[in-house]
Protein backbone atom coordinates (compact mmCIF):
# COMPACT_ATOMS: atom_id res chain seq x y z
CA UNK A 1 0.00 0.00 0.00
CA UNK A 2 1.41 3.52 -0.47
CA UNK A 3 1.30 6.61 1.48
CA UNK A 4 -1.67 8.61 1.02
CA UNK A 5 -1.87 12.55 1.51
CA UNK A 6 -4.95 12.99 2.69
CA UNK A 7 -7.97 15.85 3.33
CA UNK A 8 -7.58 19.29 2.50
CA UNK A 9 -4.76 19.15 -0.34
CA UNK A 10 -3.29 22.23 1.07
CA UNK A 11 -2.59 20.77 4.60
CA UNK A 12 -0.08 17.99 4.88
CA UNK A 13 0.17 16.51 8.56
CA UNK A 14 3.77 16.63 9.04
CA UNK A 15 6.04 15.06 11.81
CA UNK A 16 9.41 16.96 11.69
CA UNK A 17 12.09 14.45 14.19
CA UNK A 18 14.64 16.99 15.71
CA UNK A 19 14.37 20.21 16.40
CA UNK A 20 17.50 21.85 16.37
CA UNK A 21 18.62 24.58 13.86
CA UNK A 22 17.78 22.70 10.60
CA UNK A 23 14.28 20.79 12.29
CA UNK A 24 12.81 23.93 14.13
CA UNK A 25 13.05 25.90 11.40
CA UNK A 26 11.74 23.41 8.79
CA UNK A 27 9.04 22.68 11.23
CA UNK A 28 7.98 26.57 11.87
CA UNK A 29 8.07 27.23 7.87
CA UNK A 30 5.73 24.15 6.94
CA UNK A 31 3.16 25.35 9.69
CA UNK A 32 3.35 28.47 7.89
CA UNK A 33 2.86 27.18 4.81
CA UNK A 34 -0.52 26.20 5.82
CA UNK A 35 0.39 21.95 6.94
CA UNK A 36 -0.56 20.32 11.15
CA UNK A 37 2.99 20.12 12.14
CA UNK A 38 4.57 18.56 15.29
CA UNK A 39 7.78 18.32 16.01
CA UNK A 40 9.51 15.85 17.95
CA UNK A 41 13.06 16.25 19.88
CA UNK A 42 14.55 13.99 22.69
CA UNK A 43 15.69 16.97 24.34
CA UNK A 44 13.06 18.27 27.03
CA UNK A 45 14.01 21.46 27.65
CA UNK A 46 14.19 22.70 23.87
CA UNK A 47 10.82 21.98 23.57
CA UNK A 48 9.65 23.07 26.27
CA UNK A 49 11.22 26.81 24.73
CA UNK A 50 9.64 25.63 21.37
CA UNK A 51 6.13 25.02 23.01
CA UNK A 52 6.44 28.46 24.12
CA UNK A 53 7.37 29.98 21.01
CA UNK A 54 10.70 30.60 21.44
CA UNK A 55 13.76 29.61 19.25
CA UNK A 56 16.08 28.10 21.64
CA UNK A 57 18.59 29.62 19.43
CA UNK A 58 19.40 32.84 17.40
CA UNK A 59 17.86 32.67 14.13
CA UNK A 60 16.16 36.21 12.55
CA UNK A 61 12.43 35.65 12.13
CA UNK A 62 11.89 32.56 13.80
CA UNK A 63 10.79 33.35 17.22
CA UNK A 64 7.97 35.33 15.20
CA UNK A 65 7.18 32.15 12.80
CA UNK A 66 7.16 29.75 15.68
CA UNK A 67 4.78 32.08 17.80
CA UNK A 68 2.57 32.26 15.05
CA UNK A 69 2.50 28.57 14.55
CA UNK A 70 1.89 28.12 18.39
CA UNK A 71 -0.74 30.58 18.61
CA UNK A 72 -2.79 28.97 15.78
CA UNK A 73 -2.09 25.61 16.87
CA UNK A 74 -1.17 24.67 13.93
CA UNK A 75 2.62 23.96 15.26
CA UNK A 76 2.91 21.85 18.19
CA UNK A 77 5.66 20.24 19.88
CA UNK A 78 6.58 16.37 21.60
CA UNK A 79 9.39 14.63 23.39
CA UNK A 80 7.97 11.35 22.19
CA UNK A 81 8.22 9.86 19.10
CA UNK A 82 4.80 8.88 19.45
CA UNK A 83 3.45 11.81 18.79
CA UNK A 84 4.03 11.72 15.67
CA UNK A 85 2.06 8.59 14.51
CA UNK A 86 -0.78 10.03 12.98
CA UNK A 87 1.29 11.94 10.53
CA UNK A 88 1.15 11.44 6.92
CA UNK A 89 4.93 12.30 6.37
CA UNK A 90 7.78 12.53 8.71
CA UNK A 91 10.93 14.65 7.92
CA UNK A 92 14.39 13.39 9.88
CA UNK A 93 15.95 16.32 10.54
CA UNK A 94 18.59 14.88 13.69
CA UNK A 95 22.03 15.50 14.10
CA UNK A 96 24.85 13.49 11.49
CA UNK A 97 28.08 14.85 13.47
CA UNK A 98 31.39 13.97 13.04
CA UNK A 99 32.35 10.54 15.03
CA UNK A 100 34.54 10.57 17.90
CA UNK A 101 38.13 9.24 16.80
CA UNK A 102 36.95 9.25 13.33
CA UNK A 103 36.28 11.22 10.24
CA UNK A 104 32.97 9.44 8.82
CA UNK A 105 29.41 10.43 10.02
CA UNK A 106 28.21 9.57 13.06
CA UNK A 107 24.47 7.79 12.12
CA UNK A 108 23.23 7.00 15.75
CA UNK A 109 20.75 9.62 16.36
CA UNK A 110 19.32 8.84 12.85
CA UNK A 111 18.83 5.50 13.81
CA UNK A 112 17.87 6.06 16.93
CA UNK A 113 15.02 8.35 14.94
CA UNK A 114 13.77 5.18 13.06
CA UNK A 115 13.70 3.16 15.73
CA UNK A 116 11.40 5.12 17.43
CA UNK A 117 9.22 6.27 14.77
CA UNK A 118 8.45 3.23 12.87
CA UNK A 119 6.68 0.65 15.60
CA UNK A 120 3.71 4.03 16.26
CA UNK A 121 3.24 4.61 12.09
CA UNK A 122 -0.27 3.82 12.27
CA UNK A 123 -0.23 4.63 8.24
CA UNK A 124 1.09 4.16 5.62
CA UNK A 125 3.65 6.94 5.42
CA UNK A 126 6.64 8.62 3.96
CA UNK A 127 9.51 9.33 5.95
CA UNK A 128 12.28 12.30 4.18
CA UNK A 129 15.41 12.35 5.31
CA UNK A 130 16.45 15.91 5.81
CA UNK A 131 19.92 15.41 7.18
CA UNK A 132 23.40 15.58 5.87
CA UNK A 133 24.45 11.92 5.45
CA UNK A 134 26.68 9.77 3.89
CA UNK A 135 25.52 8.30 0.29
CA UNK A 136 24.50 4.93 0.96
CA UNK A 137 22.92 5.61 3.76
CA UNK A 138 19.18 6.00 2.63
CA UNK A 139 18.53 2.35 1.23
CA UNK A 140 19.88 1.36 4.77
CA UNK A 141 17.58 3.84 7.03
CA UNK A 142 14.19 2.57 4.19
CA UNK A 143 15.26 -1.29 4.79
CA UNK A 144 15.14 -0.79 9.02
CA UNK A 145 12.08 1.23 8.95
CA UNK A 146 10.53 -1.19 6.93
CA UNK A 147 11.60 -4.43 8.99
CA UNK A 148 10.25 -2.10 12.21
CA UNK A 149 6.76 -1.15 10.94
CA UNK A 150 3.88 -2.44 11.44
CA UNK A 151 2.78 -0.66 7.61
CA UNK A 152 5.84 -2.59 6.62
CA UNK A 153 5.89 -2.03 2.62
CA UNK A 154 3.43 0.94 2.90
CA UNK A 155 6.41 3.26 4.80
CA UNK A 156 7.76 5.13 1.84
CA UNK A 157 11.43 6.86 2.51
CA UNK A 158 12.75 10.13 0.16
CA UNK A 159 15.70 12.46 0.73
CA UNK A 160 14.79 15.82 0.31
CA UNK A 161 18.13 17.62 1.62
CA UNK A 162 18.41 20.95 3.02
CA UNK A 163 20.84 23.99 2.04
CA UNK A 164 19.73 26.66 4.46
CA UNK A 165 22.33 29.15 6.08
CA UNK A 166 22.25 29.67 9.59
CA UNK A 167 21.34 33.53 9.85
CA UNK A 168 19.13 33.03 7.09
CA UNK A 169 17.35 29.80 7.62
CA UNK A 170 14.09 31.02 7.43
CA UNK A 171 14.25 33.50 4.74
CA UNK A 172 16.26 29.99 3.41
CA UNK A 173 13.39 27.76 4.08
CA UNK A 174 10.62 30.13 2.85
CA UNK A 175 12.51 30.96 -0.71
CA UNK A 176 14.90 28.38 -1.37
CA UNK A 177 17.22 28.45 -4.04
CA UNK A 178 16.11 24.98 -5.31
CA UNK A 179 14.89 21.81 -3.93
CA UNK A 180 15.61 18.28 -4.10
CA UNK A 181 13.91 15.58 -3.91
CA UNK A 182 15.09 12.15 -3.99
CA UNK A 183 12.67 9.49 -4.72
CA UNK A 184 11.76 6.04 -5.43
CA UNK A 185 8.03 7.05 -6.92
CA UNK A 186 5.98 9.60 -8.29
CA UNK A 187 3.81 8.92 -5.49
CA UNK A 188 6.14 10.03 -3.62
CA UNK A 189 7.32 12.67 -5.60
CA UNK A 190 3.88 13.77 -5.34
CA UNK A 191 3.68 13.56 -1.75
CA UNK A 192 6.63 16.13 -1.30
CA UNK A 193 5.00 18.62 -4.12
CA UNK A 194 2.08 18.51 -1.72
CA UNK A 195 4.49 19.38 1.24
CA UNK A 196 5.94 22.56 -0.53
CA UNK A 197 3.15 23.27 -3.03
CA UNK A 198 3.25 27.16 -2.48
CA UNK A 199 7.12 27.17 -2.77
CA UNK A 200 6.66 25.11 -5.81
CA UNK A 201 4.00 27.45 -6.99
CA UNK A 202 6.18 30.29 -6.74
CA UNK A 203 8.67 28.90 -9.37
CA UNK A 204 11.36 27.02 -7.62
CA UNK A 205 13.08 24.83 -9.28
CA UNK A 206 12.80 21.21 -8.31
CA UNK A 207 15.16 18.48 -9.33
CA UNK A 208 13.49 15.43 -8.80
CA UNK A 209 16.13 12.39 -8.32
CA UNK A 210 17.51 9.04 -6.81
CA UNK A 211 18.13 8.83 -3.67
CA UNK A 212 22.04 8.74 -3.64
CA UNK A 213 21.62 11.71 -5.40
CA UNK A 214 20.15 13.74 -3.60
CA UNK A 215 22.18 12.39 -0.42
CA UNK A 216 25.42 13.62 -2.24
CA UNK A 217 23.81 17.10 -3.03
CA UNK A 218 24.48 18.30 0.28
CA UNK A 219 27.74 17.48 0.86
CA UNK A 220 29.03 17.87 -2.50
CA UNK A 221 27.63 21.45 -2.35
CA UNK A 222 29.32 21.68 0.84
CA UNK A 223 32.60 20.26 -0.68
CA UNK A 224 32.37 22.84 -3.18
CA UNK A 225 32.13 25.86 -0.88
CA UNK A 226 34.89 24.42 1.73
CA UNK A 227 37.15 24.00 -1.70
CA UNK A 228 36.69 27.83 -2.29
CA UNK A 229 37.17 29.00 0.86
CA UNK A 230 40.29 26.78 1.18
CA UNK A 231 41.62 27.84 -2.36
CA UNK A 232 40.89 31.74 -1.71
CA UNK A 233 43.04 31.61 1.86
CA UNK A 234 46.12 30.36 -0.40
CA UNK A 235 45.81 33.19 -2.71
CA UNK A 236 45.75 35.65 0.15
CA UNK A 237 48.79 33.82 1.65
CA UNK A 238 50.55 34.47 -1.40
CA UNK A 239 49.25 38.22 -1.69
CA UNK A 240 50.82 38.46 2.10
CA UNK A 241 54.00 37.40 1.24
CA UNK A 242 54.02 39.14 -1.83
CA UNK A 243 52.36 42.76 -0.85
CA UNK A 244 49.68 42.26 -3.39
CA UNK A 245 46.29 43.89 -2.22
CA UNK A 246 44.00 40.59 -0.89
CA UNK A 247 40.75 43.08 -1.20
CA UNK A 248 41.47 43.82 -4.56
CA UNK A 249 42.53 40.72 -5.71
CA UNK A 250 38.96 39.10 -4.24
CA UNK A 251 37.14 42.18 -6.13
CA UNK A 252 38.58 41.09 -9.23
CA UNK A 253 38.07 37.57 -9.20
CA UNK A 254 34.64 38.51 -8.09
CA UNK A 255 33.71 40.27 -10.97
CA UNK A 256 34.77 37.52 -13.20
CA UNK A 257 31.29 36.12 -14.09
CA UNK A 258 32.11 32.58 -14.09
CA UNK A 259 33.73 33.17 -9.85
CA UNK A 260 31.55 35.28 -8.83
CA UNK A 261 31.72 37.08 -5.34
CA UNK A 262 30.27 34.83 -3.09
CA UNK A 263 32.22 32.52 -0.63
CA UNK A 264 35.08 34.42 -1.08
CA UNK A 265 36.11 36.03 2.03
CA UNK A 266 39.93 34.97 2.86
CA UNK A 267 40.44 34.89 6.71
CA UNK A 268 40.63 32.46 9.20
CA UNK A 269 38.99 29.71 7.42
CA UNK A 270 35.41 28.10 7.73
CA UNK A 271 33.55 25.92 10.36
CA UNK A 272 30.35 25.60 11.74
CA UNK A 273 28.24 22.13 12.78
CA UNK A 274 28.29 21.51 8.43
CA UNK A 275 30.85 22.31 6.32
CA UNK A 276 33.92 21.10 8.25
CA UNK A 277 31.81 17.63 9.76
CA UNK A 278 30.62 17.52 5.70
CA UNK A 279 33.84 17.82 4.44
CA UNK A 280 35.06 15.13 6.76
CA UNK A 281 32.58 12.42 6.14
CA UNK A 282 32.14 12.83 2.50
CA UNK A 283 36.25 12.08 2.22
CA UNK A 284 36.23 9.05 4.53
CA UNK A 285 32.99 7.63 2.77
CA UNK A 286 35.23 8.52 -0.46
CA UNK A 287 37.76 6.02 0.88
CA UNK A 288 35.10 3.47 2.41
CA UNK A 289 34.06 3.14 -1.67
CA UNK A 290 37.61 2.49 -2.63
CA UNK A 291 38.11 6.26 -3.44
CA UNK A 292 40.69 7.43 -1.72
CA UNK A 293 42.95 8.72 -4.57
CA UNK A 294 40.82 11.37 -5.78
CA UNK A 295 39.62 12.66 -2.77
CA UNK A 296 43.09 13.53 -1.40
CA UNK A 297 42.56 17.17 -2.47
CA UNK A 298 39.41 17.26 -0.36
CA UNK A 299 41.55 16.14 2.37
CA UNK A 300 44.20 18.73 1.89
CA UNK A 301 40.91 21.49 1.96
CA UNK A 302 40.38 20.34 5.42
CA UNK A 303 43.79 21.04 6.22
CA UNK A 304 44.34 24.07 4.72
CA UNK A 305 41.50 25.59 6.97
CA UNK A 306 42.53 24.37 9.80
CA UNK A 307 45.67 26.00 9.04
CA UNK A 308 44.97 29.20 8.91
CA UNK A 309 43.78 28.37 12.49
CA UNK A 310 47.54 27.70 13.58
CA UNK A 311 48.29 30.80 11.69
CA UNK A 312 46.21 33.15 13.22
CA UNK A 313 47.58 31.82 16.42
CA UNK A 314 51.00 31.91 15.37
CA UNK A 315 50.37 35.93 14.55
CA UNK A 316 48.57 36.56 17.54
CA UNK A 317 52.05 35.25 19.30
CA UNK A 318 54.30 37.11 17.66
CA UNK A 319 52.49 40.23 18.21
CA UNK A 320 52.33 39.78 22.38
CA UNK A 321 56.00 39.53 21.57
CA UNK A 322 56.38 35.62 21.89
CA UNK A 323 54.78 35.38 25.03
CA UNK A 324 51.02 34.94 25.36
CA UNK A 325 50.82 33.68 28.63
CA UNK A 326 49.80 36.20 31.40
CA UNK A 327 48.77 38.71 28.69
CA UNK A 328 45.30 40.50 28.96
CA UNK A 329 43.92 39.97 24.93
CA UNK A 330 40.52 41.03 23.97
CA UNK A 331 38.74 38.58 20.94
CA UNK A 332 36.13 39.88 19.33
CA UNK A 333 33.76 37.21 17.74
CA UNK A 334 32.93 33.73 18.91
CA UNK A 335 29.98 32.66 16.53
CA UNK A 336 31.39 30.64 13.35
CA UNK A 337 30.14 33.13 11.42
CA UNK A 338 27.98 36.79 11.68
CA UNK A 339 24.16 36.19 11.89
CA UNK A 340 24.07 33.12 14.12
CA UNK A 341 25.07 32.25 17.89
CA UNK A 342 26.17 28.70 16.83
CA UNK A 343 29.71 27.92 18.22
CA UNK A 344 30.05 24.38 16.89
CA UNK A 345 33.80 24.19 15.37
CA UNK A 346 34.06 28.15 15.37
CA UNK A 347 37.41 28.81 14.26
CA UNK A 348 36.66 31.82 16.52
CA UNK A 349 36.02 30.14 19.60
CA UNK A 350 38.57 27.91 18.58
CA UNK A 351 41.79 30.67 18.52
CA UNK A 352 40.52 32.35 21.75
CA UNK A 353 40.30 28.75 23.92
CA UNK A 354 43.82 27.94 22.41
CA UNK A 355 45.20 31.40 23.29
CA UNK A 356 43.55 30.80 26.60
CA UNK A 357 44.93 27.32 27.12
CA UNK A 358 48.71 29.10 26.19
CA UNK A 359 47.88 31.55 29.62
CA UNK A 360 46.28 34.25 27.94
CA UNK A 361 43.77 36.14 29.53
CA UNK A 362 41.17 36.22 27.04
CA UNK A 363 38.34 38.86 27.14
CA UNK A 364 36.10 37.69 24.38
CA UNK A 365 32.95 39.73 23.36
CA UNK A 366 30.15 38.53 20.54
CA UNK A 367 26.72 40.35 19.72
CA UNK A 368 24.78 36.87 19.95
CA UNK A 369 27.27 33.99 20.60
CA UNK A 370 28.86 34.65 24.47
CA UNK A 371 26.35 32.66 26.13
CA UNK A 372 27.54 29.94 24.05
CA UNK A 373 31.18 30.52 23.86
CA UNK A 374 31.01 30.35 28.01
CA UNK A 375 29.43 27.36 28.46
CA UNK A 376 32.30 25.57 25.78
CA UNK A 377 35.01 27.28 27.09
CA UNK A 378 35.19 27.61 30.75
CA UNK A 379 37.98 30.74 31.78
CA UNK A 380 37.23 33.15 29.26
CA UNK A 381 36.23 36.24 30.46
CA UNK A 382 32.70 37.03 28.42
CA UNK A 383 31.99 40.38 28.06
CA UNK A 384 28.83 42.83 27.20
CA UNK A 385 30.32 45.20 25.02
CA UNK A 386 34.03 45.75 22.30
CA UNK A 387 35.07 48.67 25.20
CA UNK A 388 34.26 46.10 28.24
CA UNK A 389 36.53 43.26 25.98
CA UNK A 390 39.02 45.81 24.69
CA UNK A 391 39.45 47.46 28.02
CA UNK A 392 43.80 47.56 29.03
CA UNK A 393 44.19 44.77 26.12
CA UNK A 394 47.40 44.44 24.92
CA UNK A 395 46.42 42.39 21.54
CA UNK A 396 42.57 42.66 20.23
CA UNK A 397 41.34 40.10 17.62
CA UNK A 398 38.68 40.45 14.92
CA UNK A 399 37.80 36.72 14.30
CA UNK A 400 34.13 37.08 13.05
CA UNK A 401 32.57 39.00 10.51
CA UNK A 402 29.89 41.00 12.37
CA UNK A 403 29.11 44.65 10.70
CA UNK A 404 30.10 46.17 14.15
CA UNK A 405 33.14 45.04 14.46
CA UNK A 406 33.30 46.59 10.91
CA UNK A 407 32.65 50.25 11.86
CA UNK A 408 34.80 50.13 14.88
CA UNK A 409 36.22 53.74 15.26
CA UNK A 410 39.89 52.94 15.93
CA UNK A 411 40.57 56.70 16.99
CA UNK A 412 38.41 56.66 19.76
CA UNK A 413 39.49 52.82 21.09
CA UNK A 414 42.88 54.16 21.60
CA UNK A 415 41.90 55.40 24.75
CA UNK A 416 40.51 52.12 25.63
CA UNK A 417 43.54 49.51 25.02
CA UNK A 418 47.03 49.33 26.79
CA UNK A 419 48.81 48.31 23.55
CA UNK A 420 47.12 49.53 20.43
CA UNK A 421 47.96 46.11 18.46
CA UNK A 422 45.04 44.54 16.27
CA UNK A 423 44.97 40.95 14.30
CA UNK A 424 42.19 41.31 12.06
CA UNK A 425 41.50 37.60 10.88
CA UNK A 426 38.55 38.40 8.84
CA UNK A 427 39.44 40.91 6.69
CA UNK A 428 36.36 43.74 8.03
CA UNK A 429 39.15 46.76 9.02
CA UNK A 430 40.70 49.52 6.80
CA UNK A 431 44.38 48.59 7.64
CA UNK A 432 45.20 52.52 6.16
CA UNK A 433 42.79 53.97 8.86
CA UNK A 434 43.97 51.70 11.60
CA UNK A 435 47.26 52.49 10.83
CA UNK A 436 46.85 56.31 10.19
CA UNK A 437 45.48 56.12 14.18
CA UNK A 438 48.49 54.59 15.68
CA UNK A 439 47.77 51.20 15.35
CA UNK A 440 50.03 48.00 14.81
CA UNK A 441 48.32 46.14 12.35
CA UNK A 442 48.52 42.93 10.89
CA UNK A 443 45.87 40.77 8.75
CA UNK A 444 46.11 36.86 7.16
CA UNK A 445 46.51 37.69 3.88
CA UNK A 446 47.68 41.44 4.23
CA UNK A 447 51.74 42.40 4.34
CA UNK A 448 53.21 43.15 7.78
N1 LIG B 1 22.48 23.79 10.84
C1 LIG B 1 22.42 23.96 9.52
O1 LIG B 1 22.66 25.06 9.00
C2 LIG B 1 22.07 22.81 8.61
C3 LIG B 1 21.74 23.09 7.27
C4 LIG B 1 21.44 22.02 6.43
C5 LIG B 1 21.51 20.71 6.90
N2 LIG B 1 21.88 20.49 8.20
C6 LIG B 1 21.94 19.10 8.66
O2 LIG B 1 20.79 18.89 9.45
C7 LIG B 1 21.06 17.98 10.49
C8 LIG B 1 20.73 18.61 11.82
O3 LIG B 1 21.57 19.74 12.00
P1 LIG B 1 21.27 20.84 13.10
O4 LIG B 1 22.26 21.92 12.88
O5 LIG B 1 19.83 21.17 13.12
O6 LIG B 1 21.66 20.02 14.43
P2 LIG B 1 21.23 20.33 15.92
O7 LIG B 1 22.23 19.63 16.77
O8 LIG B 1 20.98 21.79 16.10
O9 LIG B 1 19.81 19.59 16.06
C9 LIG B 1 19.64 18.22 16.12
C10 LIG B 1 18.48 17.94 17.06
O10 LIG B 1 18.13 16.56 17.00
C11 LIG B 1 17.75 16.15 18.30
N3 LIG B 1 17.83 14.68 18.36
C12 LIG B 1 18.94 13.91 18.35
N4 LIG B 1 18.59 12.61 18.39
C13 LIG B 1 17.25 12.57 18.38
C14 LIG B 1 16.29 11.53 18.38
N5 LIG B 1 16.67 10.24 18.35
N6 LIG B 1 14.98 11.84 18.40
C15 LIG B 1 14.59 13.13 18.41
N7 LIG B 1 15.45 14.17 18.40
C16 LIG B 1 16.75 13.88 18.38
C17 LIG B 1 18.72 16.87 19.20
O11 LIG B 1 18.23 16.94 20.53
C18 LIG B 1 18.79 18.25 18.53
O12 LIG B 1 17.82 19.13 19.03
C19 LIG B 1 22.54 17.60 10.31
O13 LIG B 1 22.62 16.45 9.54
C20 LIG B 1 23.10 18.78 9.57
O14 LIG B 1 24.26 18.44 8.85
C21 LIG B 1 22.13 21.50 9.07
Amino acid sequence: MKPVVTGNPAEVRVSVIGTGYLGATHAAALASLGHQVVGIDSNPERIGLLRQGRAPFHEPGLDDLLAAGVRRGTLTFATEARAAADAEVHFLCVGTPQQAGSHAADLSALHAAVDALAPVLERPSLVVGKSTVPVGTAPALRDRLRAQAPVGEGAGLAWNPEFLREGHAVEDSLHPDRLVFGVESDHDDQTLRSVYAPIVAAGTPVVRTDLATAELAKVSANVMLAARISLVNVLAEVCEATGADVADLRRILGLDARIGDRFLEPGLGFGGGCLPKDTRAFAARAEELGLGAPVTVIREVDTLNMRQRSRTIDLAVELLGGRPDGKRIAVLGAAFKAGSDDVRDSPALDVAATLRARGAEVHLYDPRAGANAARVVPGLRVADSVDEALRDAELVLVLTEWDEFRGLDPVALLDVVRTPSVLDGRLVLDPDKWRAAGWRFRALGRAA
